[in-house]
């Protein structure tokens, strides 16, 4: 791929600039933030450890969305991030202003380009940037469900004493507290993972992924993730760019599956060259289509507070 812009030099995107260079993603990696030096600073930073790391990815740092035309993918991390006692939703109002914002300029510069959300209350801020760019739902996917699941699958490695590769799992619906983890679907090599641990145990561990964020946010205090929330952006993009078509849980826009429309929500995704190609309706037990539908609920709130 030409071009990727990574909106917001903050932490997570940063550090997923940092890793969409050093794996030689695009040809340019733009980095643009509202702060002056900032991107810049932190763009040539990054670019001269390319002789170290050994990557040709041209990272360029700028706060004007002139050097971000023609972008192929933009993964949006910009807004601000929670702090100790905040919960995503009380980002609202200010990161809906900041996304309405970024969208314009990315309908303007791209208007081809595949919109990555990572900013919170992240199910609502893909509606955001769908409601204001005009892409279409193949264009515009929201970032969660890769890392409440690599939270879920870490957690999980550790207890059953594993390798993290080894686990398969789904988190599915919105990315809050009401976000649900597939017992049904989560394998250790194909393997039932009720098999391999008692329920006790499992249960813990799937409050332990619903409060995954907070639980960072509680160690850092003035601010929140941002490894794990960058990996699990960039491994969306990567699908995208190397049209790998692989199936990862994302924030899509629904149009009736799962019974469900009008609404983001985390579901089995395939990403490929053009964006979102499929969402994939699993089969739900009724416990977890109730859980699936409350998540629903929860977002569809949160949507109800912001005016476009
Ligand atoms: C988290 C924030 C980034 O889950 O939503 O860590």
């Amino acid at each position: 791929m030409h071009k990727i812009t990574v909106v917001g030099a903050g932490h997570v995107g940063a550090t997923a600039a940092q890793r969409l260079a050093e794996r030689e993603l695009a040809e340019e990696i733009v980095l643009i933030d509202v702060v002056e030096g900032i991107p810049q600073g932190k763009g040539l930073d990054m670019w001269e450890t390319a002789p170290v790391e050994g990557f040709d990815s041209r990272v360029i740092g700028t706060n004007d969305y002139g050097p971000a035309a023609g972008s192929g993918i933009f993964i949006v991390t910009a807004g601000i991030a929670r702090k100790p006692g905040m919960t995503r939703d009380d980002l609202l109002k200010t990161n809906a202003g900041i996304v309405k914002s970024v969208s314009e300029e990315i309908k303007q510069c791209a208007p081809d380009a595949i919109v990555i959300v990572v900013s919170n209350p992240l199910d609502v801020m893909a509606w955001v940037a769908k409601e204001v760019t005009g892409f279409p739902r193949e264009r515009v996917i929201g970032m969660a469900g890769v890392l409440d699941t690599a939270r879920y699958r870490s957690f999980l490695a550790e207890a059953i004493d594993v390798s993290v590769e080894d686990i398969q799992a789904m988190v599915l619906g919105g990315h809050g507290d009401t976000m649900v983890p597939l017992v049904s679907y989560t394998t250790v090599s194909g393997i039932p993972i009720t098999q391999l641990i008692d329920r006790k145990k499992l249960d813990e561990i799937i409050e332990r992924t619903r409060k995954g964020g907070a639980e960072i946010v509680a160690h850092l205090k003035t601010g929140s993730a941002y490894y794990a929330p960058s990996a699990a952006a960039v491994q969306m993009a990567e699908s995208i760019v190397k049209n790998k078509r692989r199936i990862l849980p994302c924030a899509a826009w629904l149009e009736g599956e799962f019974g469900l429309e009008g609404i983001y929500l985390g579901v089995p995704c395939k990403l490929g060259a053009s964006g979102l190609e499929a969402i994939i309706e699993v089969e739900l037990n009724s416990k977890e289509q109730i859980a699936l539908n409350k998540s629903a609920e929860h977002v569809r709130e949160t949507m109800s507070a912001v005016s476009l």
